[in-house]
């Protein structure tokens, strides 16, 4: 949460730094503010809401001219949204700037210290705290300002990723990383320091991935990285493979329709290279060294949170089903703190589009301290998740920039179909005539994907009717009960209505009793072992006159006579529906929350990458 971008060189700073923090929006966008360095010394601008605010506020601020600054978009923790929370955040001083991604866990404390010897605060934030405690050590110690970020890391407890600018020393960034997210771009004497690449990717394709206890220092024109032990690092410079289309709403009026209409591609680009099913194979190289590990395991565990928790709870059925080994998916901030029993036999599998969630990220600090194999599965190239497990596989989805996961969400499902399929082949309960079957069904989802969409005028006109329904119900069985789950999150994170996902049978033990003509229940009833059970759930809402929008398998003619509304989906084998169904619950709630007038791509109160516990 928060995004943070920083800029030295010998271009003109604030453009590309406001460029980046409209990329960066999507982490959280409750107040925006830069600081630079030019003839009248080190400024602060900022402003609450979104970085366009900012960018009005600097019209009066007359010419500013500076090359270096930084940058931040902030999703609030402590302290409400408003301009004297917003960072960049001064130094008592106001020699010193700095903007702050993470939580200070021991700001209060800190706090305390510092006022009992005269220190005061403007804002309400442990932003302003951490700059003025650094900014006590240089004083106390009569050392440089690096020296001072240095000591202080080692007092603070909490997350983050910062990026200082110091008036006496105009040409010189110092950044430091511990659980936030920090991307460093190496251009032609110029730098650019960002939550993740999506600022960076127009101006070059280096880019190093910092490392949690680094400080990185740019001083005239030149970088040089050192732990917090103050040991110097040789950092690794990858190749960054986005594109900047990718990042760009290419004619679409919201990132999540766009992301929802890549969904055929970013299927087949998580399956490309990994299955060929003419040949009968399929492999996903990140499993290669851990399979032994992964037949034999007692258990596995899946452990994320929001939508990737649902594409783990489709896992599980599939990896049950699959390869019969036994599995429990936790919510990971539930996991973190239950004391666990884990141990060396168990597979952990932490799901994580950002790759950044802190959540998911202390879960698996907790299984590997138990002695468990952690295997991540990320959409983000070199996020944190991805580098803290001991193996995994990206999806491959590429950058999704709407605050809803979609593209995501599917891409997540397909890698753990490959992962369940290679397994049960394996461990030999998946016949190998059974096993091609599916790699050929599998190979087919691309194409049905891009038929299912084709409905979207269809959702569009359901959608109009129901726009202004004050709750919802979701309901499916088995492979479809996630799928219900997911539905019912994407329609209230993104339009504000209230919304239940529920197993269908559960629904006569409790929700049946909201059921009334006001109220729209969502079924997922395709073709498969719980298709006649689906049915007669269904009847029951009918009788109380709820009004039914039905998910059924191409040609149904069952449901279509008793439902208001059906989306059909093609038919394929039972596993892969959750790759079809979700599609059209993922349209239904994007229409309903532009019909609403919602803000679709960055909802109220959300952020995409969820840093803070
Ligand atoms: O980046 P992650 O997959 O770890 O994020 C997990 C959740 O925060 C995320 O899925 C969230 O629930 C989305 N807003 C759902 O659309």
């Amino acid at each position: 949460m928060c995004g943070i971008v920083a800029y030295v060189g010998q271009q003109e700073a604030l453009p590309i730094i406001i460029k980046g923090l409209k990329r960066l929006e999507y982490r959280g966008y409750d107040s925006a503010g830069v600081a630079l360095i030019d003839k009248r010394g080190l400024n602060v601008y900022k402003k609450k809401g979104k970085v366009s605010e900012l960018e009005n506020h600097l019209l009066g601020q007359g010419d500013l001219h500076s090359t270096i600054g930084i940058g931040h978009t902030r999703w609030a923790t402590h302290g409400e949204p408003n301009d004297v929370n917003a960072h960049p955040h001064y130094s008592s001083s106001e020699k010193f700037a700095m903007i702050h991604n993470g939580i200070i866990e021991n700001y209060d404390v800190l706090k305390t210290d510092l006022k009992n010897r005269g220190y005061t605060f403007q804002s309400e934030t442990d932003s302003e705290v951490f700059m003025k405690f650094i900014e006590d050590i240089h004083k106390n110690n009569n050392c440089s300002l690096e020296e001072a970020v240095r000591l202080a890391l080692h007092k603070v407890v909490g997350a983050y990723a910062i990026v200082i600018m110091n008036i006496e020393e105009p040409d010189t960034l110092i950044a430091a990383r511990k659980g936030s997210p920090l991307v460093i771009g190496v251009g032609k004497n110029e730098y650019f320091l960002a939550s993740d690449a999506t600022p960076i990717i127009e101006y070059t394709n280096q880019v190093i991935y910092l490392d949690d206890y680094e400080i990185a220092v740019i001083r005239d024109g030149s970088l040089q990285i050192k732990t917090i032990e103050n040991v110097e690092t040789n950092p690794y410079i990858n190749q960054l493979e986005m594109e900047l289309e990718a990042i760009e709403k290419g004619g679409y009026e919201h990132f999540m329709l766009k992301e929802i209409f890549e969904q055929p591609r970013s299927i087949a680009d998580c399956m490309r290279g990994r299955l060929d099913a003419k040949n009968g194979r399929l492999v996903l190289g990140g499993l290669r060294d851990y399979m032994n590990k992964f037949q034999n395991a007692d258990r596995i565990i899946i452990t994320a949170c929001g939508t990737s928790w649902h594409a783990g709870l489709v896992a599980e059925y599939l990896f049950e089903e699959f390869a019969r080994i036994p599995v429990e998916v936790e919510y990971a901030s539930e996991f973190r703190y239950r004391n666990p029993v884990i141990s060396e036999k168990d597979f952990v599998i932490a799901i994580s589009q950002s790759g950044e969630t802190a959540d998911t990220l202390a879960a698996i600090e907790l299984a590997k301290s138990k002695g468990a194999t952690i295997f991540g599965v990320c959409n983000v190239v070199g996020s944190s998740i991805a580098r803290a497990t001991h193996a995994g596989s990206y999806t491959h989805a590429g950058p999704e920039i709407g605050v809803a996961s979609t593209k995501a969400f599917t891409a997540q499902i397909s890698v753990l179909t490959m992962m369940a399929l290679m397994l049960g082949y394996q461990r030999g309960t998946l016949t190998e005539s059974k096993y091609v079957q599916l790699l050929n069904e599998l190979e087919t989802i691309p194409g049905k994907v891009e038929r299912t969409l084709k409905m979207n005028p269809n959702i569009e006109a359901i959608s109009a009717e129901y726009k202004n329904a004050r709750n919802f119900l979701y309901l499916g069985r088995g492979y479809n009960f996630p799928v219900a789950l997911e539905g019912a999150l994407k329609l209230k994170e993104i339009s504000y209505i209230h919304a239940e996902g529920y197993p269908a049978a559960e629904m006569k033990h409790g929700p049946i009793a909201l059921i009334d003509e006001e109220m729209p229940v969502v079924f997922i009833a395709t073709k498969d072992n719980s298709y006649e059970k689906v049915v007669s759930n269904i009847q029951e809402v009918k009788a109380r006159k709820g009004k039914i929008i039905a998910v059924v398998t191409e040609g149904d003619t069952v449901v279509r006579g008793m439902a208001d509304h059906v989306l059909e989906v093609p038919d394929t084998a039972e596993a892969f529906v959750p790759l079809l169904s979700v599609i059209p619950l993922q349209i239904l709630s994007y229409h309903i929350a532009v019909m609403r007038g919602c803000n679709v791509d960055q909802p109220r109160n959300l952020a995409k990458s969820v840093t803070v516990e």
